[in-house]
């Protein structure tokens, strides 16, 4: 059999193939078992020695020579095809995705948005502060003293690391250091609100580790908790989207505020269901109260010269209160399937 003759066969063959499978059936039919290069392989132990030579050696040269082409033939033919996918498959960004496959606004995510938009049409811009705060601004700072509750180790979660004065760093448990970040960064007159994640050593139905707040702060040179009522009556009445609202101050106590007070709005429970708005039974909202004297002084700000408000209300409460939604840790556990069914779709935001 002629070795140069096979090999020019297999040449051809391999250059009218496109797809894989034939180069597969080519590499078979010649490099096999029972190949044709290997049948003349085969043939050699009939031959001389000296043939065997000259013989074996041109058609282990046409082997490694077909098995080259075969290799760089299949790397051209996947080549084309992968490119010729690519093109076909291509995506259009600019396409809009299917109504089913549009992801939900979380409930918390659509409460953020709402609070921020009802206090910045009264004025009030957005500050921040981070998770990891000292306890200075957690605690003293605000008027919070060693000896408090909150300050005992099953609420607050303490980090390792120290600060500055040799005390543990904490997660912060309420937005309230914002108030201390925003007095001692900035001149009245101020007027911010701070909603953010908080922590404490807490969790069942209605307590997660990991909870929302918004801190609100007033503070110039003549507020005064009439104003504080007023603005908090209309954020109620915009959030819940009830006009009639009955709601309540009560007399409270917190360390940062004198005097302190906490609003409570009316509800009542019609079939079952929560009804808010009116009724003779209360729910917490929120604490407030006009901002205590020596935290302003702590904040290096002149309290004979400067006053105002602070209150502090939980999002996820007034989430779960707007929505009736009764199980805190279903914000927070992830699951799609409740996301599709208690999330806000993107336009109605
Ligand atoms: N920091 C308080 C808490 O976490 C809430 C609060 C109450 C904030 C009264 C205030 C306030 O600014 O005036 O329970």
């Amino acid at each position: 059999m002629d070795v140069s003759k096979v090999l020019k066969e297999a040449l051809v063959e391999l250059e009218s193939t496109d797809n894989e499978d034939s180069v597969q059936l080519i590499r078979v039919k010649y490099l096999g078992k029972k190949g044709l290069v290997t049948e003349l392989l085969k043939s050699l132990k009939d031959l001389t020695d000296e043939e065997k030579k000259h013989f074996g050696a041109s058609v282990n040269l046409a082997k490694e020579e077909l098995l080259g082409k075969i290799n760089s033939r299949s790397l051209e033919i996947n080549k084309t095809s992968i490119n010729e996918k690519l093109t076909k498959e291509s995506i259009d960004i600019t396409f809009p995705p299917p109504i089913s496959h549009l992801g939900k606004i979380h409930p918390i995510s659509k409460t953020y948005k709402e609070v921020i938009d009802i206090f910045g049409n009264m004025g009030f811009s957005v500050a921040e502060g981070p998770d990891i705060e000292t306890d200075f601004n957690n605690f003293t700072a605000l008027n919070i003293p060693e000896d408090h509750p909150a300050r005992e180790m099953q609420d607050t979660f303490y980090l390792d690391q120290k600060d500055e004065n040799n005390k543990p760093f904490v997660l912060r448990t309420h937005t309230s250091p914002v108030q201390i970040r925003t007095m001692m960064s900035s001149e009245p007159p101020i007027k911010i609100i701070a909603p953010g994640r908080t922590y404490r050593c807490d969790s069942d139905s209605t307590h997660s580790p990991m909870f929302h707040q918004m801190e609100g702060l007033l503070i110039n040179n003549d507020a005064n908790m009439g104003h504080l009522k007023g603005n908090l009556i209309n954020f109620c009445k915009d959030f819940f989207q009830i006009n009639n609202l009955k709601v309540r101050f009560r007399p409270s106590y917190f360390p940062f505020t004198e005097p302190s007070a906490e609003m409570d709005i009316a509800y009542s429970i019609v079939d079952n269901q929560i009804k808010l708005g009116e009724g003779d039974k209360w729910l917490e909202i929120l604490g407030c109260g006009m901002v205590n004297p020596k935290v302003i002084e702590n904040c290096k700000i002149d309290s004979s010269k400067f006053q105002g408000y602070a209150f502090g209300l939980g999002l996820d409460r007034i989430t779960m209160l707007k929505y009736g939604l009764t199980d805190i840790r279903s914000f927070f556990n992830g699951n799609n399937n409740w996301l599709k069914e208690n999330g806000f779709s993107l336009g109605r935001i």
